[in-house]
Order: C-alpha cells, then structure tokens, then sequence
C-alpha cells in the first residue's frame, strides 16, 4: 500500500505520522503566562535537535477546533522565550500527565487541576516538575511556523540552560534511565518501558 499526504486530510496525516513514529517520548513542558499562571502540558513531539550546543525541540500544533488557537504553552513561550522540558514521564506520573493535556482556560493552573508540583527553576521563571528525573530549563532560540490556520504547527528550538536530575537516577556518571519507568506514547495508547534489551556493541560518539 502507498499513500500520497498530498491527497490526505488532516486526521490521516496524523493517524500516518503519529502511528507509525512510535513509540514518542513525552514531556511536561512547564511555562509561565504573563499572567503569572504557571502552565504545564504534554508533549511527544520532543527531540533533540542537537548534543553540543544542547538544544531540544517541541512543536505546538495549534486547536483546530477553535478556529486555530495558539495553545498556552506556546503563548507563554513566545512572550517569555523560556520552558522547562521535564523528562520523562514515568508510570507515576502518568495519570498526571494525561489530566494535563486536557484543555483548560490560560487562568487555570494545570498544577492545581492534576496534582504535580511546581517548584522554582534556577535561571528561568518557569516552575519545573518536582515529580520528574530530569529537568532541562531552556531559552527559545528558533522558531519555524508550518501550515496555515486552523492548521499552524510552530517548532520550537530551545538551548538547555542547566538540568537538574533526581540522585536516585545518577549513578556512576551518568543517568540511569532504566530505572526511570518512562512511558512512551503509540498512536494513542501508551507503553511501558520495563522490557529492556541491549546489544554489547562498541560504538562511538
Ligand atoms: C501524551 C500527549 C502528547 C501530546 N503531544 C503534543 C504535542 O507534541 N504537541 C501539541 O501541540 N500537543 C500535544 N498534546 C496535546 C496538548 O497536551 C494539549 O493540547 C494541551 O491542552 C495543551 O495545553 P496548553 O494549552 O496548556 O498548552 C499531547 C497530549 C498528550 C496527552
């Protein structure tokens, strides 16, 4: 079977890009209005854009449904150019998580509505997750806007700052991720990663 995205609506774009993009990561992307609410959403469109310098990237699609606005997590990066990505998402965090990426009006704190606990980042106004292993404060650096409304995606470039990592997944050096209970996204549902295997191959940086 062959599929041409020229002839593709939107749901069946996303059913081709995010079922066969699997599993994602997800992220809590933390930020602050100008309003002074501290907001806090899922993300699986994180990546790393680049190792030195460090830089991520998100991408913030925008509601369709509601004539194509913004999100508040993109609002709030644009007027502030700071976020917090907090990594992973781990099985605890997981209900959370998913109550965070309902949508709620840009005056209600998704930490009060879920439960997870903001607290203060060193260098950036954004709260970071108490909750998660790892948090990585970032400054927006690039922006790059594809679509057109209702239909705007916007991909966010952020340089990491500093990261902050929880003791209990620092060990000889370096994260110990399998330890974390990440889960990981499919298409919709959601998967653990508690079945891990490895490859004894050399390889180089
Ligand atoms: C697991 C998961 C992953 C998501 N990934 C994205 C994403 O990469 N980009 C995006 O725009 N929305 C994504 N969403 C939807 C947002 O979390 C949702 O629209 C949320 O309401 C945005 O909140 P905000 O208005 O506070 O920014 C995801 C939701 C979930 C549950």
């Amino acid at each position: 079977m062959k599929l041409d995205p020229q002839t593709m609506d939107f749901r069946d774009l996303h059913h081709l890009l995010a079922g066969a993009i699997v599993p994602r990561p997800i992220a809590l992307v933390s930020t602050v209005g100008t309003n002074g609410v501290q907001n806090v959403a899922p993300l699986s469109s994180i990546s790393i854009a680049s190792v030195m310098p460090p830089m991520v990237t998100i991408s913030l699609s925008t509601r369709r449904r509601r004539a194509g606005e913004q999100k508040d997590t993109l609002r709030n990066i644009l007027a502030s150019k700071e976020f917090v990505v907090n990594v992973p998402v781990t099985e605890s965090m997981a209900l959370a998580m998913n109550l965070a990426g309902a949508e709620y009006p840009s005056h209600v704190s998704e930490f009060a509505e879920t439960g997870l606990t903001p607290i203060p980042a060193d260098l950036v106004q954004a709260p970071m997750v108490a909750e998660a292993p790892v948090s990585l404060e970032c400054r927006m650096v690039h922006m790059l806007e594809f679509g057109e409304l209702p239909s705007v995606s916007t991909l966010i470039v952020g340089q990491v700052l500093r990261a902050h990592i929880k003791d209990e997944f620092f060990a000889d050096g370096q994260l110990q991720s399998s330890r974390m209970q990440a889960i990981g996204r499919l298409l919709e549902p959601y998967c653990r990663t508690r079945d891990i295997f490895d490859f004894k191959v050399e390889y180089t940086l």
